[in-house]
């Protein structure tokens, strides 16, 4: 039987999900030395790396047993798997924002909002009993308030700082991200026992690190 398979997510939590597989005592010796390698072998495990999404796509389709992934990309992008814990890392939330001193909610025009998560923005307004106009894009939202595209936008804040260098400030929150486990439906089935034992091993981790 093959290794079992985690899909971590690249980028901003890479660095703090590597820490936890440190504490559960795997070696990451090879993942911290990746170079411009993708499937990297940490502990007992084979560990793959990839977008937010695709991590979600790779679990999904059973290619990959476990993912670690952001909740913001589970609520925009996820459909059958299992979340099974919450890793208390890559902590931000997701926000209404815009210009400055503007109100959003003035004037009867449809607003238009920029987002990289168009179901999550959807989902919030229809929640609300708002039309809105939607513009999906893809990296550096801010930009567009800026250049007149939209009223506001729909993105993740962390530090805020983004927000702040460019003018903008928070309207609203949605809700609180964070990165989580999600185990692919038949892995669970089949592969319990190991799946058990490395969400127990990253739990315990998660709590000895303090999140
Ligand atoms: C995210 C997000 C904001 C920024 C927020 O972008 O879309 O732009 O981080 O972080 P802050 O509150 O700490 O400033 P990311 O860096 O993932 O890049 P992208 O916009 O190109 O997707």
């Amino acid at each position: 039987m093959r290794k079992l398979r985690i899909a971590l997510t690249k980028g901003r939590l890479e660095k703090q999900t590597m820490e936890l597989f440190e504490r559960m005592g795997l070696d990451c010796t090879e993942l911290r030395e990746k170079g411009r390698r993708l499937i990297l072998p940490v502990g007992d495990y084979e560990v793959v790396l990839a977008k937010a999404a695709d991590v979600i796509t790779y679990v999904e389709h059973g290619v990959c047993d476990i993912g670690v992934v952001g909740k913001d990309t589970i609520v925009e992008n996820g459909k059958s798997f299992y979340e099974v814990c919450d890793l208390g890392i890559g902590k931000c939330r997701f926000c209404l924002a815009g210009k400055v001193g503007e109100n959003f909610y003035d004037g009867y025009n449809v607003k238009r909002i920029a987002t990289k998560y168009p179901n999550v923005t959807k989902a919030y307004f229809e929640s609300k009993g708002m039309d809105v106009k939607i513009v999906k894009i893809e990296g550096s939202v801010e930009l567009a308030p800026l250049l007149g595209l939209s009223d506001a936008i729909v993105d993740i804040v962390e530090t805020g700082t983004t927000l702040k260098e460019n003018g903008l400030e928070v309207y609203e929150t949605l809700f609180p991200i964070s990165a989580r486990v999600i185990v692919n439906t038949a892995s669970m089935k089949l592969r319990r026992a190991e799946i058990d034992a490395f969400v127990a091993g990253i739990e315990k981790a998660k709590q000895e690190a303090g999140k």
